[in-house]
């Protein structure tokens, strides 16, 4: 293949190089293109056709369904490998060895206290208040107890932040939920896993032991894994766009969390359920709601379908669907609203407007159903999203920065009055 780009404006010829992936994925650089054209840009809203950067954490090939952190299939590392050693390999680019792993998660462990007084303005929050909200808020509060900035050419300083950043999400992640739920606040059991730990984070009871269930940490850990990266989503290129300000590693998650909240990325898990209800209140009338879905002039869309890059399947939903059979078979679980999700899915998949779009169930169809069964309250299934992608988001804010990317900033086309005389007050 020719390695040039020739673009042609007013009969004028410009090149641009080809650059090619590991993957053979090709791209133009375009890097000097107003330079070379006299201000000449592109326009690409939603980004469908821009990449932002050269990245070697995360492959994913919308088309044929393949996802791989640093080479490794999902698939083999939702079988084979836990959740710490996928953060492990997707934040260093390595699978860690025994002794890497247990430094890690011993180091971690170390760092997992969070300040007393963050419990103070959690306090500040009204119980009604979204866990995503609180989350991200304590996220960006956690600088203020860790106001050293991080050199990120030293390699112990980069290590201890993403050390301490993995110690405390998960912390304030259960204290979310305490809060909201009228628990006390607690820590963790440092002789369980970083999955398990957590788990009891959230459920222990004041007033009785903790009793784990293996089912539920193992669909947990694999959960957290499907949704460890998925390179350069709406809340990871926000956090690579903050951070390339050289704003601090945990404000910089924050705005992630933030932009993991809408409906339309992580917030859909929440959308899902919230769905799956109102169509049982309604009478389970799943050919109604389809309807709606295909109506251009109703704005209701089918939660948990459709995916920006999955155009065949979704990787991680083949995977999730098998793990929620097995906690439901496991667990007990006869619930009416997964009935409905079953119907919806066969339905969707029969369809000729769902199939002709390549709308598939994405992941979220099948977590929000995890969650559930798990006695996971709804609003807490995108904070689970966002402990799940905190590797995700702090590998791609180190490779960021240890790339030296320039500060983020699209250009525009202006489309709106040209230069106009300012019109005094009484005139107006
Ligand atoms: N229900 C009904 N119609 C849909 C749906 C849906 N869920 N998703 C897309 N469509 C239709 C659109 O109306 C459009 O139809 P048209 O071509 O006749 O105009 C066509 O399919 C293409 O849709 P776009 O919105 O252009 O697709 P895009 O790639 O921009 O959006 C998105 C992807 C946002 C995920 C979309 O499919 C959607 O809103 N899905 C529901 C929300 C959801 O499940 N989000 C989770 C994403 S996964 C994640 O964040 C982990």
């Amino acid at each position: 293949m020719s390695k040039i780009a020739t673009l042609e404006i007013d009969g004028k010829k410009y090149e641009f190089p080809l650059i090619e992936g590991t993957e053979n994925e090709v791209a133009i650089d375009i890097k000097t293109l107003r330079g070379v054209t006299g201000g000449v840009t592109t326009i690409d809203p939603g980004y469908k056709n821009t990449g932002s950067c050269e990245s070697a954490i995360t492959f994913l090939n919308g088309e044929e369904g393949i996802l791989r952190y640093r080479g490794y299939s999902i698939e083999e590392l939702a079988e084979k490998a836990d959740f710490l050693e996928v953060a492990y390999l997707l934040i260093f680019g390595e699978l860690p060895t025994k002794e890497q792993l247990e430094k890690f998660h011993v180091d971690i462990k170390a760092q997992s206290h969070v300040d007393e007084d963050v419990k103070k303005i959690l306090d500040g929050f009204p119980k009604s208040a979204h866990p995503m909200g609180v989350l991200s808020s304590l996220t960006s509060a956690l600088v203020a107890f860790n106001p050293s900035s991080v050199n990120v050419d030293s390699e112990e300083e980069m290590y201890n932040a993403i050390v301490r950043i993995m110690a405390k999400f998960p912390v304030l992640t259960a204290w979310a939920y305490r809060k909201r739920a009228g628990l006390p606040l607690d820590y963790g059991d440092d002789s369980l896993g970083y999955v398990e730990n957590f788990v009891k984070m959230m459920f222990k009871k004041p007033s009785s032991d903790y009793q784990s269930n293996q089912v539920v940490v193992d669909a947990l850990d694999k959960l957290l894994i499907l949704h460890g990266d998925h390179e350069q989503n709406c809340s990871t290129s926000t956090v690579r766009i903050v951070g390339s300000s050289h704003a601090g590693i945990f404000v910089s998650i924050s705005a992630g969390i933030n932009a993991l909240w809408g409906p339309l990325h992580g917030g859909a898990n929440q959308a899902v359920i919230e769905m799956l209800e109102a169509i049982k209140e309604d009478g389970s009338d799943t050919k109604k709601f389809m309807s709606k879905a295909k109506d251009k002039d109703d704005p209701f869309r089918l939660m948990g379908f459709g995916h920006r890059v999955y155009k065949n399947f979704d990787p991680r939903a083949k995977i999730i669907k098998v793990a929620a059979d097995e906690v439901l078979d496991s667990l007990g679980i006869d619930d009416p609203v997964l009935d409905i999700a079953k119907g919806l899915e066969k339905e969707a998949l029969e369809d000729p407007y769902f199939v002709d779009r390549k709308l598939y169930p994405n992941v979220d169809f099948y977590s929000g159903i995890i969650y559930r069964a798990m006695g996971i309250p709804v609003e807490m299934f995108t904070p689970m999203f966002a402990l799940g992608r905190l590797p995700g988001w702090i590998a791609q804010w180190k490779e960021m920065r240890l790339r030296k990317e320039p500060i983020g900033r699209p250009r525009q086309v202006y489309v709106g009055e040209t230069l106009r005389e300012f019109k005094d007050i009484s005139k107006r």
